[in-house]
């Protein structure tokens, strides 16, 4: 247990609000610096893109699996943050009469959403700069997000604390001993981190206020409909995975055919489970919160789902 796990509720509103107004960034002054990407360094770090997974690629091939996986990680996250901004607005309703700094610190949340949806935007477009034609991402996030908060929010909120939880385990790779990893990226992975960790407490304390006024019913079935949101999400990052092995396979500048395609699409999906589904999954803090709100049983749904997903 840490030290802000360990203060009341409204204490940890309080240092959620203190702590967004210290590590406050702003994009141009502090993340991106008037620089641009350079297509000789990897945009994802080792850890995150799995490239060893990807046995049959040369080294300027594996470089090249990272560009695109750091234009899909932009992309991904510029989707999933549009679900959780208007979570969090939502739920924001609920503080309006009550407690004030927990309804600053929602607010707080929701622009820093938003700023990262332009970061992320913008990153999407500064790697297009600098990588071949041919890059697709054809999924709406606004149809994402709709069909997301047709859940309930208790499953909507359990798939928010893993997003959230999973970028610290990013960040944490971005700073491993990584050779010829871009510094832009880094710098993305590092803003995102600092202000992110603030976001993964508000979830927990979102959560659990709302687990408590649910009936045990109503819990079973939102531990039904996170499930479904987590193949929801496989359903998104399969489909990547095959436009990101395409348009590899069409702008690798060698033939690619058979084993070695399927081999290159199945890697991509490996990678994207594991960025975007598992890190947050097994995390020991995830796996804690969510332990204290379900039985046993439903552990074990919930394990079981996950383990199709390898
Ligand atoms: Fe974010
Ligand atoms: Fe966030």
């Amino acid at each position: 247990m840490n030290v802000i796990e360990k203060l009341p509720n409204t204490d940890r509103y309080a240092r959620c609000v203190q702590t967004s107004k210290r590590v406050r960034w702003d994009i141009n002054r502090d993340v991106i610096k008037g620089r641009r990407f350079d297509a000789a360094h990897k945009f994802l770090p080792d850890g995150l893109s799995l490239v060893d997974v990807f046995t049959t690629l040369s080294a300027d091939e594996k470089r090249f699996v990272s560009q695109i996986q750091g234009r899909t990680y932009a992309n991904i996250f510029g989707l999933v943050e549009r679900f959780i901004n208007a979570k969090v607005l939502e739920l924001s309703h609920e503080h309006w009469f009550g407690d004030q700094i927990a309804l600053e610190a929602l607010v707080r949340f929701s622009d820093e959403e938003l700023k990262h949806q332009e970061l992320f935007r913008r990153i999407d477009a500064m790697v297009g700069e600098v990588l071949p034609d041919g890059y697709r991402f054809d999924i709406d996030p606004n149809g994402v997000a709709r069909a997301v908060l047709g859940k309930s929010t208790w499953a909507v909120l359990a798939l928010t604390l893993d997003i959230e939880l999973f970028t610290q385990l990013h960040y944490r790779e971005s700073i491993e001993p990584n050779t010829g990893l871009s510094e832009l990226f880094k710098d993305v992975f590092l803003y995102h981190w600092k202000e992110e960790s603030q976001h993964a407490i508000l979830d927990e304390l979102e959560w659990v206020r709302h687990d408590a006024g649910l009936t045990p019913d109503q819990r079973d079935r939102a531990v039904d409909e996170f499930i479904e949101l987590v193949a929801a999400v496989d359903g998104i990052l399969r489909a990547q995975a095959k436009s990101d092995a395409d348009y590899f396979v069409a702008r690798c500048g060698r033939t690619i055919e058979g084993s070695e395609a399927r081999a290159i699409e199945s890697a991509f999906l490996v990678a994207y489970r594991w960025q975007y589904i598992h890190s947050g999954a097994q995390h020991p803090h995830f796996g804690k919160v969510l332990s204290s709100l379900i039985t046993e049983a439903q552990g074990q749904r919930i394990q079981s789902a996950l383990a199709t997903l390898q």
